[in-house]
């Protein structure tokens, strides 16, 4: 028996700024349990809603040294969908109303998370052979098991993996600070360890101590050893190239189940989604104060309002996008041009655009299960789990060709009569307007054609299945 530790910053259903929660959340519970013993530990927030941390059940608590701090930690826990879960208690840290606020907090924050991760470890009685961390938030785990946690009986031998999810984060600030919150010496501060471009990095500490690197996408894989992806890391990632592999998210099959969605007012298949499908449209355009036209090309978003996500592309090409027989249905938050950006264009084409700039689990499966087709033009996409979401539920993505939308998305060809989405190469919004004009022209002027697109991209199989056997492979293999 394996025993596996998953340390993370967020995971579902307890809290979730991101597609890293779904991974976080619905990965462990996908192994063999002969096999593998799969942990989660993260903090618990006081935003988390109260259904959850009344759940929790009181383990222990201890003082921990973080340099010259004396801090308390409590530790929860809770079975979840056949899964351990810990919770990491401390009120000054984690009282935010968002789990991330400010880098210079976040910076001390998961220095004391991913400290207070490891110590816990002896005290709740659970040695993991492997601790798999997550993003920048717990980059100082792999430094910290081979510095003072070396030392005792307890963490020798222990390996660690981190996974990047986004190489854009890295968690970046003075050495000084740094050291003063760490504890740690001098001697980890320089280029070769911690150090990049005269600050401290936490995820690069934890790329070069971990003893495997993985993202989560094959494309991506190789991208971020170019300098385009790299985000100044690129060389690293050459050099580091021989451990670091890209596996391909999947997303939990249960939860997200047409047929089985309570979200939905209507729950339909791949055999009858032609008539039931279109029910949701309705339903949604109601809901929403769209045009009532069952015809009309609907197209989703479900993002965070991000650069990453090729809102410049979209913003550039509004005004064209509208003068087509079209819908747009938006949901996110994020950064302010973006958001004031949907606003504007929701009044200026009332009931053709709906810009719905909040977070909502309910809304973001109704958009899934309602819209004709998803736009996803990123800049970059380690992965990506909104464009799996859509294939799942019978709506037809049109994606840029970068990181894991490239691996996913397989461009329709209509000689062939193959395909599950539409795709562009280059980062350049008439390419994007282009691909949206044919697959407007395939789903108004082909609708058999479109039809087959969508029972290709609902046949496929992005459930966690096949890539839950190459992160265990990779942990039988360390
Ligand atoms: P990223 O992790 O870069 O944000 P992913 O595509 O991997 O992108 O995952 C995004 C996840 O967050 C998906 O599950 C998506 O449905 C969800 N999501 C994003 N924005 C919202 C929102 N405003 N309301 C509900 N869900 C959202
Ligand atoms: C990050 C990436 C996204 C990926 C997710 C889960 O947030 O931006 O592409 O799907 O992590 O791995």
């Amino acid at each position: 028996m394996k025993r596996i530790l998953y340390v993370t910053s967020e995971a579902v259903p307890f809290i979730k700024t991101g597609g890293l929660a779904d991974v976080a959340g619905s990965l462990p519970k996908c192994f063999n349990k002969e096999e593998f013993d799969v942990r989660v530990i993260l903090p618990k927030y006081m935003c988390m809603s109260e259904e959850w941390k009344s759940k929790m059940n009181y383990v222990t608590h201890f003082y921990m040294d973080l340099a010259w701090r004396s801090q308390y930690v409590g530790v929860l826990e809770m079975q979840y969908d056949g899964v351990q879960f810990y919770f990491i208690d401390n009120e000054y840290y984690f009282s935010g109303a968002k789990p991330y606020g400010n880098i210079y907090q976040d910076i001390e924050k998961f220095a004391f998370f991913s400290k207070a991760a490891l110590s816990a470890l002896p005290l709740i009685g659970f040695r993991p052979d492997i601790v798999h961390c997550h993003d920048w938030q717990t980059g100082l785990i792999p430094v910290l098991l081979k510095d003072k946690f070396h030392e005792g009986e307890f963490f020798r031998d222990m390996k660690s993996i981190i996974t990047i999810h986004n190489l854009k984060f890295q968690g970046v600030w003075d050495v000084k600070t740094v050291r003063d919150i760490t504890g740690l010496p001098a001697y980890y501060f320089t280029p070769d360890k911690l150090e990049a471009y005269g600050d401290a990095n936490y995820l690069k500490g934890g790329i070069v101590y971990a003893d495997a690197i993985t993202t989560v996408s094959n494309t991506y894989a190789e991208e971020i050893k170019m300098p385009f992806y790299g985000e100044g890391l690129d060389g690293l990632m050459r050099a580091r190239s021989n451990s670091l592999r890209g596996i391909v998210n999947g997303i939990d099959y249960d939860e997200y189940n047409p047929e089985t969605d309570t979200m939905l007012e209507y729950n339909y298949n791949v055999r009858n989604f032609r008539k039931e499908k279109i029910k949701n449209k309705r339903a949604l355009q109601r809901e929403l104060g769209l045009a009532q036209n069952d015809s009309t090309f609907m197209v989703g978003i479900v993002s965070r309002l991000t650069d990453q996500k090729g809102f410049d592309l979209i913003a550039h090409m509004m005004d064209e996008i509208c003068q087509n027989d079209i819908q747009l249905v938006v949901l996110g938050t994020g950064e302010e041009r973006y958001e004031n950006m949907f606003r504007h264009f929701a009044w200026k084409y009332q009931g053709k655009v709906s810009a719905n700039i909040f977070y909502s689990e309910a809304l973001s499966h109704k958009i899934y299960g309602s819209c004709d087709a998803f736009l996803m033009p990123s800049l970059f996409e380690p992965c990506g789990l909104s464009q799996l979401m859509s294939l799942r539920y019978g709506t037809v993505p049109i994606v840029r060709e970068t990181g894991g939308l490239k691996d996913t998305v397989i461009p329709y060809n209509e000689y062939e009569s193959t395909g599950t989405g539409f795709s562009f190469a280059n980062y350049n919004a008439h390419e994007m307007y282009n691909t949206m004009q044919y697959a407007m022209h395939i789903y108004y002027n082909k609708k058999r054609e479109w039809n087959k697109l969508i029972d290709r991209g609902m046949a496929m199989d992005f459930s966690w299945n096949s890539s839950a056997d190459k992160y265990a492979e990779l942990y039988n293999w360390l």
